[in-house]
């Protein structure tokens, strides 16, 4: 029987993953959440109590806890962190703890356990940055250059990640993936902010010159990647996964302010992020090529969902909206 410690799961990808592994699998699910200002039990109301599902409230740096849980699972998929790039400029001593002290955390009592797999969720932000066009991609080859606080830190991990493997024979594997978008992303990420200030007729907050390029991955696609990896993957790899969907921010809000039926005088550029990397961009042919795996939602097909599921879960974004996030956002940025 394969059961999972899944850490960070009432964040947006994890509880994703959780939705999508007990739909698509025979897999016991363990979440590990400390419950962050972006973790939210809301995204898993729906399979609470259910006879493969278990949540435990707690910190991946609490080694006495990981140790316990570790003793009950075959495997663990690791996707608990800080992922925002913006706080991670604000706030870096936190990214530091969860995302590489955590990581460690987990990393020694995995090896102890002699856990069967342990899956690193990371980020191609740890490759740095590309040029806008010149038609360049990341892969599994491309060196290690990270430039913000959060992408240091997920390079710090990944780092420690192979290091157990080398030296502890830990058996693990890892995926880098671009940009996700979906039901359950913390309206602090651009999709789901934009969404959320549309509709209000707010601003939309467009940085330095609205140019930069990210790749835009559906969740459940990434999904199925990490399921597929976990699998079929060999041990001791790593596997690019991206959304063939190159967007930067101006398309973006063009593209919600159209659903929306909103007026373009909504983008407003303000200041840009320190250190903006300027484009990413994900050669997935390593995972097309041995195990299958390709992006099946268009990025069409994508937004049109994630803003259907924003409009119509209105309760949940708002809920967020007027709690923590928006004290944090008045602090710093004066609102947006
Ligand atoms: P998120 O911020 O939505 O969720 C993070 C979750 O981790 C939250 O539920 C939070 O409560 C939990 N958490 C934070 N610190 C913790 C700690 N110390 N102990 C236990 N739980 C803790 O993040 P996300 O966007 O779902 O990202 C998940 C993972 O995927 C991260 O590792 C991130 O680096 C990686 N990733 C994200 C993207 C993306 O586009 N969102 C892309 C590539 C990789
Ligand atoms: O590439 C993968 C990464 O994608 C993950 O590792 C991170 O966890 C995840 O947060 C995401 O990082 P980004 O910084 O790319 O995502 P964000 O949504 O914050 O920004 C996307 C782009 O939009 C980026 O170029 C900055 C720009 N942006 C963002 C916000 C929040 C704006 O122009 N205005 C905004 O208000």
């Amino acid at each position: 029987m394969t059961k999972i410690l899944v850490t960070g799961g009432a964040g947006f990808i994890g509880a994703n993953f959780i939705h999508w592994v007990l739909k698509n699998r025979d897999w016991e699910i363990l979440n590990l959440d400390k419950l962050t200002y972006a973790g939210n039990l809301e995204n898993l109301k729906a399979v609470e109590g259910g006879s493969r599902y278990e949540f435990i409230q707690g910190d991946i740096c609490d080694g006495p806890l990981v140790n316990d849980l570790m003793r009950k699972v075959t495997h663990v998929v690791h996707f608990a962190a800080e992922s925002h790039v913006d706080r991670s400029v604000l706030e870096p001593a936190v990214f530091v703890e969860t995302n590489v002290l955590g990581t460690q955390v987990l990393l020694q009592a995995a090896s102890k356990n002699k856990i069967k797999r342990f899956h690193h969720v990371s980020t191609d932000e740890v490759f740095g940055a590309l040029e806008l066009s010149d038609g360049k991609k990341f892969n599994e080859e491309t060196p290690y250059n990270p430039h913000s606080p959060y992408s240091a830190s997920k390079a710090s991990s990944d780092h420690l990640v192979r290091a157990y493997g080398d030296t502890f024979g830990l058996e693990y594997t890892m995926t880098n993936c671009s940009n996700n978008y979906g039901p359950y992303q913390f309206p602090e990420k651009i999709i789901p902010l934009f969404v959320a200030n549309a509709r209000e007729n707010k601003p939309l907050p467009i940085y330095g010159d609205g140019k930069a390029v990210r790749d835009y991955l559906y969740v459940d696609d990434h999904c199925e990647a990490i399921a597929l990896v976990i699998e079929k993957g060999k041990p001791q790899e790593t596997y690019c996964v991206g959304g063939d969907s190159e967007k930067n921010s101006i398309e973006i809000a063009e593209t919600i302010l159209e659903a929306l039926g909103k007026t373009r005088n909504l983008m407003t550029f303000v200041k840009d992020r320190p250190g903006h990397d300027r484009r990413y961009a994900i050669d997935h042919s390593k995972i097309t090529k041995e195990l299958g795996w390709k992006p099946r939602v268009t990025f069409e097909e994508g937004i049109a969902k994630t803003i259907r599921w924003n409009i119509d879960n209105m309760a949940w974004v708002e809920n967020i909206l007027n709690g923590e996030y928006q004290k944090y956002y008045k602090k710093q940025y004066g609102g947006k």
